[in-house]
C-alpha cells in the first residue's frame, strides 16, 4: 500500500503546507538498488572515534577499508596515536577529518568504538566526538557505535557505561531519524570481533534503512562459520526455503534471497498456489503449496528438500496470520488458528527438520513482531505467538550452533502490506507515523534484515531478535 502522506509531503504544496502546520515531513528512505557489493561504502567517509582502551580498531578499520569507506579520524581526537597504531598495524590509510565546513570531506556515518569506556566520567568521549557533529549528519547517515555487552564488562563501573550506550543511541536515534538517519549498538562479545566486518556493511550501508535505534549482539561464531571473502552473492549455491512466500513479506523475502544468489523454495497454502507460482516464476523458484498446520506438513516438507535438493540451508518461517479481538471477545478458534500458524507451526516443522531436511551449518529466521515486544489491544493470540518466537529462537541457538549453524528472529514494525492495508484508518496512520522515520516500511526492509541474517554476514547473531521498525515507538 503507498503511503499517500509520505508523497505528499515531498511535493512543494505538500512540502508547504506542511511546513505552514509543522506537521510530520516523512524523509525518502534510501534504500539498496541491487545486491550486496563488494564495496558498498565506496567514496563514503566514514569517521572513526575510540574510546580510550578500545579494543576493536584493528578489526574495524580493516574492515570498513575493504568495503570501500574513506575512513577519516577526528584531528584532535584524543586517541588519535592509537588509531594510527591500529591502522598502520593493518595497513589502512587514514584521512584526517577535513573540518567541520568542508561539506566534500563530510562524514555520511560514525562509527565510535566505545569497548573500552570504563567510567560515567569516560562517557564524555562519545558526547566529544559526536555533539560536535550531529547538527551535519547527512540525510540516510549512519552512527552505529560498538559496545561491550553489559553483563561481559569488568567492573559495574564498566557496565553501567556501557549500558549507557543503549539509552544514548536510543536517544539519538529519535533525534536524527527526522533526517532518515539512524543510530544502532552492536554487543560485540569476545570472540566475535573477527566478524565484524558483516555487521558493518549491514548496518552501515542502505541495505538497513529502516533498521533504526537498535541493539544487536554479536557472539563467537562457531567453528568455521566465518566471513565470506567475497561479499558479492553471498547465498550463492543455497537452497533457502519460505513459508508464506506468495505475498506480501514472504514474496519480497524469496525475492532476496534469489537476488543473492540462493536457488529459492516457496510455501504457501493451496489455495494461494497461483499467486505463489507468479511471485517464484520472476527467479525460477519451486513451490511447495500446503497448509503448514497441516498434520503432515512438517514430514512433507522435509522429504521433499531431502529429495529434491540434498536439505535446505536456509530456511525463513514467515507465514502469519491475524484474527484480532480482545480478549473478552475472543473466540477459541481465533485462538487456536494464531496460535497454531504462527507458533505451533514453526516448532512442528523445526523437530522434523532437525532429524532430516536440513544441511549442517543451517540459518534459520523467524519472523516475530514488535507487536510481540510491546503488546497490541487485541492481539493477545498475536502477541503471545510472536514474543513466544523470541523465546523459542533464544532457546534453539544452542542446538543449531552445535550444527554450526544459528537462528534468529526478525520483529518487524508498521511494514506496507496486505495485512496491514486491513487496519482501519486512524490506527494505521498512527502505526506509520510514531516511529523515528515517521513512515512505514517495505517488505523489502525486512527481506534485507532476513538476508543479513541468513547470511554469513551475520556468522555472529545466534538466538536474537532483530527489530525492523523505523525505531517505532509503539513496541518500546
Ligand atoms: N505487515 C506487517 O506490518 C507485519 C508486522 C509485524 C510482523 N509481521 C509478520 O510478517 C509475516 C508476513 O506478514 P505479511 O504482512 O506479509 O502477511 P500477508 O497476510 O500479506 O502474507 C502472509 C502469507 O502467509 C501465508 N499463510 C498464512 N497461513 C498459512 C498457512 N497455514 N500455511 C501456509 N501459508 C500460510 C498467506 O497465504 C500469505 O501468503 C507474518 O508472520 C506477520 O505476522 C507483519
Amino acid at each position: 500500500m503507498t503511503d499517500r502522506y509520505l508523497e505528499f509531503t515531498h511535493s512543494p504544496f505538500g512540502r508547504a503546507l506542511a511546513d505552514t502546520f509543522g506537521l510530520p515531513k516523512p524523509p525518502r528512505l534510501l534504500r539498496a538498488k541491487s545486491g550486496y557489493l563488494a564495496q558498498p561504502l565506496t567514496e563514503q567517509n566514514v569517521l572513526f572515534g575510540l574510546a580510550r582502551a578500545g579494543e576493536l580498531a584493528t578489526a574495524v578499520l580493516p574492515a570498513l577499508a575493504a568495503a570501500g569507506a574513506i575512513v577519516r579520524v577526528v584531528a584532535d581526537h584524543p586517541t588519535l596515536a592509537d588509531i594510527k597504531q591500529a591502522a598502520a598495524a593493518e595497513g589502512v590509510s587514514l584521512k584526517t577529518e577535513a573540518g567541520l565546513e568542508d561539506k566534500a570531506g563530510t562524514a555520511s556515518a560514525f562509527v565510535f568504538d566505545g569497548t573500552g569506556l570504563a567510567s560515567v566520567d569516560e562517557l564524555r568521549q562519545l558526547y566529544d566526538f559526536l555533539q560536535p557533529r550531529v547538527g551535519r549528519i547527512p540525510p540516510n547517515g549512519r552512527v552505529l557505535i560498538l559496545a561491550r555487552a553489559p553483563s561481559d564488562a569488568a567492573t559495574p563501573a564498566a557496565a553501567a557505561a556501557n549500558a549507557a550506550l543503549r539509552g544514548f543511541m536510543r536517544s539519538l536515534g529519535k533525534e536524527i531519524g527526522k533526517r532518515g538517519a539512524t543510530a544502532n549498538l552492536l554487543e560485540v562479545g569476545r570472540g566475535a570481533e573477527k566478524a565484524l566486518a558483516g555487521p558493518l556493511r549491514f548496518f552501515l550501508s542502505p541495505h538497513s534503512a529502516y533498521v533504526d535505534g537498535q541493539s544487536l549482539t554479536l557472539s563467537a561464531p562457531p567453528k568455521g562459520a566465518g566471513m565470506p571473502n567475497n561479499f558479492v552473492g553471498p547465498l550463492g549455491g543455497k537452497i533457502a526455503v519460505v513459508t508464506g512466500a506468495a505475498r506480501g513479506i514472504g514474496a519480497a523475502i524469496a525475492a532476496t534471497l534469489a537476488r543473492e544468489g540462493a536457488r529459492v523454495v516457496g510455501i504457501d497454502r493451496p489455495q494461494e498456489e497461483a499467486a505463489l507460482g507468479a511471485t517464484l516464476a520472476a527467479f525460477d523458484g519451486y513451490g511447495l503449496p500446503l497448509d503448514i498446520t497441516s498434520d503432515d506438513a512438517p514430514q512433507r516438507i522435509a522429504d521433499e528438500l531431502d529429495q529434491q535438493f540434498g536439505g535446505a540451508d536456509i530456511f525463513i518461517h514467515n507465514a502469519g496470520i491475524t484474527r484480532d479481538k480482545t480478549l473478552k471477545n475472543m473466540s477459541p478458534a481465533a485462538w487456536d488458528q494464531v496460535l497454531g500458524v504462527n507458533l505451533g507451526a514453526i516448532l512442528r516443522i523445526n523437530d522434523a527438520l532437525l532429524r532430516h531436511g536440513l544441511k549442517d551449518g543451517a540459518r534459520m529466521v523467524c519472523i516475530s513482531s514488535i507487536g510481540g515486544i510491546g503488546g497490541n489491544a487485541g492481539q493477545t493470540n498475536y502477541g503471545a505467538t510472536k514474543a513466544g518466537i523470541i523465546g523459542y529462537v533464544k532457546a534453539l541457538a544452542p542446538v543449531m550452533a552445535k550444527r554450526g549453524g544459528a537462528i534468529n528472529a526478525v520483529a518487524p514494525g508498521f511494514i506496507e502490506t496486505h495485512m496491514t492495508a486491513e487496519m482501519p484508518m486512524g490506527p494505521r496512520e498512527v502505526g506509520r507515523r510514531l516511529s523515528s522515520l515517521s513512515q512505514g516500511g517495505l517488505p523489502i526492509d525486512i527481506a534485507e534484515a532476513v538476508i543479513f541474517l541468513a547470511s554469513p554476514l551475520a556468522a555472529a547473531v545466534n538466538g536474537r531478535t532483530l527489530r525492523v521498525c523505523g525505531q517505532n515507538f509503539m513496541g518500546a
